[in-house]
């Protein structure tokens, strides 16, 4: 097991002692880029961020000024870098049990209407998509909740849960599965103890999922944005928490309208507890804020 020390990527802000300054101009072209790339809307008040994160990039680059990294961004040679703008920009805060009603709800009203209702007609397979996964906190904290829920108290199904996310960077560290202990503090004892192998030697201080649990997981890049989903799965719960945040009303919009036939009859999808659908016209019905149910 090799360690990877989980950083915040959040962290990052203010590491650089003197960031190129950044004109007005070539602000609003970063904003713009990234707009159209992934509708993360930047305003004003995130210039110092965005500073701070380019100029990383700029460094790993050899580009000293943010005119020449434009011009390279721009350039044929410099397609490839803007994953890594988008990568630089995108805010991945997240923890375990992140939320953690939504994580009680799944537990006690989802999966037993699901798996213990004798009505209902289905394969003996629960499907999850996490459509904003991060560096993995939140699909394994479900994978948590789904693989004590199918070995305690209801057999003979099995899971399986879809990670996607627009930055490779993230998807890599969650693919991994390595934590911090501090990172994992949220997880019950009982459960760090089923759930994770605990480093040793060079490795001591790090803890990484099961491969019993890592298994029924799948990671793969998908930007939110993309005309359709190259997946014809149908899950009972779509994970979108944390991501519309940062699209207008119309991306969500969008986003909505592309969700909801990929959400079985009967099933959910649960968004942030900061955001809402409140402006997006959709046929879910609002069970509880933040968790929308396919009727
Ligand atoms: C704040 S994190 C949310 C993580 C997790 N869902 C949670 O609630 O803890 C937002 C994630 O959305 C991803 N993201 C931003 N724009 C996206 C897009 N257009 N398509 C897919 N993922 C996107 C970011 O890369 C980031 O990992």
């Amino acid at each position: 097991m090799s360690p990877s020390p989980f950083q915040s990527s959040d962290s990052d802000k203010g590491s650089f002692l003197s960031p190129p300054p950044i004109t007005p101009s070539e602000y609003e072209t970063v904003r713009k880029i990234v707009y159209d790339q992934s509708r993360i809307n930047l305003g004003p008040s995130k210039k110092e961020l965005v500073m701070a994160r380019l100029s990383k990039r700029l460094r790993a680059l050899g580009i000293p000024t943010y005119a020449q990294y434009l011009d390279f961004l721009g350039s044929a040679a410099g397609r490839d870098e803007m994953t890594n703008l988008i990568d630089s920009i995108s805010t991945n805060h997240t923890y375990f049990f992140r939320e953690p009603q939504h994580f009680d709800f799944l537990s006690q009203v989802i999966l037993p209407e699901f798996c213990e209702n004798p009505a209902h007609k289905g394969g003996h397979q629960f499907k999850v998509w996490s459509a904003a996964t991060s560096s993995g906190e939140e699909p394994y904290t479900i994978s948590l909740i789904l693989d004590d829920y199918f070995s305690t108290r209801v057999r003979g199904w099995s899971w399986n849960i879809l990670c996607t996310d627009i930055s490779t960077r993230v998807l890599a560290k969650a693919e991994e599965g390595i934590f911090t202990k501090d990172r994992i503090n949220p997880v019950r004892a009982d459960w760090l103890i089923r759930y994770f192998d605990k480093g040793v030697g060079e490795s001591d201080g790090f803890f990484r999922v099961k491969d019993s649990i890592r298994r029924n997981l799948t990671f793969r890049v998908l930007n939110l944005l993309a005309p359709s989903y190259p997946f014809r799965d149908t899950f009972q719960v779509v994970f979108c928490r944390n991501v519309m945040i940062y699209f207008d009303r119309e991306t969500q919009q969008e986003l909505v309208n592309k969700i909801y036939p990929l959400v079985e009859p009967g099933g959910y999808l649960i968004i942030g507890h900061a955001e809402s659908l409140t402006n997006v016209k959709h046929p879910f019905k609002l069970v509880k804020p933040s968790i929308y149910r396919k009727e």
